[in-house]
């Protein structure tokens, strides 16, 4: 099972000495990973001891990235501190459904109404 660790905990590790860093609510030490960053220390660094989610996600990383990910991983965020990516990312898949059945409703509509 994942350690979990507290935000209090993840805080500490801000400097180059530890760097944690929390991705999609899990946690990764990526202090040996600093040098080997192809997108450079400093913007790791920027997120030492925070979320980097939103950081990670605009640069648009490979799947080589995100399998990198898996090499770093320490543990995950307590359920109480989890933040909310994941409900907004399904709060988006809501939007473009609801989008897509108003384009067909409309199409249907328009359908019936030139019939
Ligand atoms: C800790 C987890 C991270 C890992 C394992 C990681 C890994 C990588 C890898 C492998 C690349 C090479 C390009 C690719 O394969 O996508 C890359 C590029 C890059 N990363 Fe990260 N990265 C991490 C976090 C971040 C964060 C938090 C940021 C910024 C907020 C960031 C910014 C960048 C930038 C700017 C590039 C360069 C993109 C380019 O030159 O096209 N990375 N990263």
């Amino acid at each position: 099972m994942d350690k979990i660790i507290s935000l209090q905990e993840l805080k500490k590790h801000n400097s180059q000495s530890s760097v944690w860093m929390v991705i999609h609510n899990d946690v990764y030490d990526v202090t040996a990973f600093l040098q080997e960053h192809p997108g450079g220390e400093d913007t790791l660094l920027d997120f030492a001891g925070k979320d980097g989610t939103q950081g990670f996600e605009d640069v648009g990383h490979s799947d080589d990235a995100r399998e990198l990910l898996k090499k770093y991983k320490i543990g995950t965020l307590a359920p109480g501190e989890r933040t909310a990516h994941i409900e907004s990312c399904s709060k988006l898949k809501w939007a473009v459904l609801a989008l897509a059945g108003a384009i067909v409703i409309g199409f249907a509509l328009k359908k019936y109404l030139n019939k």
